[in-house]
């Protein structure tokens, strides 16, 4: 980690929305769970960025329960890190405020996960879907957090909160602007998992808002269901190849390689040698039970945590407090930085 002037911390989030799968296991919640043992880790439950579209207010709280519940049964431990709801910490909002601020309209304008959400539509989305990625900024940077493990698809997002971190650190504060005063906070999107891909398109990626449910492995999915979707899973008429160049042009098998590899945690070309010349029948029911292995223990815990809500919503709670009490110094000097009335040290 290579940020020097302020102490490395790591920040995630993830929406209360749909249920969670195997992308966002392997791309978040278990790099979450590794962690938290050398880091200083706060993992948030972004309900407020999932209001950007219509919510049912009777399930939301259940939502960001069942998602608090996988964090814990990824590994997250709520000793070592912090698991709360966003809504429950008013730094966020208050940021994301002086963010609106900060960031330019073209900047958003560029977001492409606001084109693909809006499609033609964007006219009626509300203003929040727009704003999201500003919130998301104020997310991280309400704690000054270094780095910020997520898939590859924010990766955009990221970068627009460097350019918010930068832009505040130029235009505000002592004369000389306050050139450190938050850090530009990196992603960490390598190793395996970062981009899981649907497992009837491998040019797609596995999404909860897919409407083919046999395109994704639910982290609620019965082994059942698991080994029956992978063994339904698109390939083509070739075999596995024996070494990396037997897979361009071949996203599905790439694919499911690279879920091996991940799932297994051994290197691609391990997986590659080991299965060489092998058809996708006795691949697919060997990767089947490497999946099983690997899934079940996080949804038998995941239905275990879920049995006690009220549980859950203990640890959240304290997890909140201790978010507020990071909040809090950086929010002082930010008000102050700013200039607002009553902020004066
Ligand atoms: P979302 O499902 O969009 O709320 O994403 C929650 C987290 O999972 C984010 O860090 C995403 O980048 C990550 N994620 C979502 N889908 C995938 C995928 N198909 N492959 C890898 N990571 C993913
Ligand atoms: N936008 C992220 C997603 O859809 C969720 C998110 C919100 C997030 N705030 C964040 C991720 C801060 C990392 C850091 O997956």
């Amino acid at each position: 980690m290579t940020d020097t002037t302020h102490s490395p911390r790591v920040f995630s989030g993830v929406q209360p929305t749909g249920t969670l799968h195997l992308g966002n296991y392997l791309g978040a919640l278990r790099k979450f769970a590794r962690l938290q043992h050398d880091h200083d880790c706060l993992f948030c439950i972004v309900d407020l960025h999932a209001i950007t579209v219509p919510q049912e207010p009777g399930k939301l709280a259940d939502q960001t329960r069942h998602i608090a519940a996988a964090f814990l049964a990824a590994g997250v431990e709520p000793d070592k890190a912090l698991v709360y709801a966003q809504s429950a910490v008013p730094a966020h909002t208050e940021l994301a405020w002086y963010f609106n601020c900060v960031a330019r309209m073209g900047w958003l304008q560029r977001m492409t996960q606001f084109k693909d959400k809006a499609g033609k539509n964007s006219e009626a989305m509300s203003v929040g879907l727009f704003d999201y990625p500003v919130l998301q900024a104020a997310d991280i940077l309400a704690f000054k957090a270094t780095h910020v493990p997520v898939g590859e698809d924010q990766k955009q997002h990221l970068e627009l909160s460097r350019d918010i971190a930068a832009k505040f650190n130029r235009d505000f504060g002592e004369p000389a602007g306050a050139p450190d005063f938050f850090p530009l906070p990196e992603p960490l999107i390598d190793g395996p998992g970062a981009r899981v891909m649907s497992l009837r398109d491998g040019t797609k990626k596995m999404s909860k808002s897919d409407p083919s449910d046999a395109s994704r492995i639910n982290l609620s999915d019965t082994p059942e269901q698991i080994a029956k979707k992978i063994r339904k899973a698109k390939t083509d008429t070739g075999g596995v190849p024996g070494e990396a160049d037997g897979l361009e042009g071949r996203p599905d098998i790439a694919n499911l390689v690279s879920i091996y590899a991940a799932l297994a945690d051994i290197p691609e070309a391990q997986v590659l040698s080991d299965h060489a010349g092998s058809q996708f029948g006795p691949f697919k029911a060997a990767l089947a039970e490497v999946a099983v292995e690997a899934l079940r223990p996080v949804g038998d815990l995941m239905r275990r945590y879920l049995a006690d809500p009220d549980e859950l919503d203990r640890i959240m709670s304290r997890s909140a407090d201790g978010a507020r009490a990071l909040s809090e110094p950086v929010m002082s000097d930010v008000r102050r930085i700013i200039g607002f009335h009553g902020s004066a040290s």
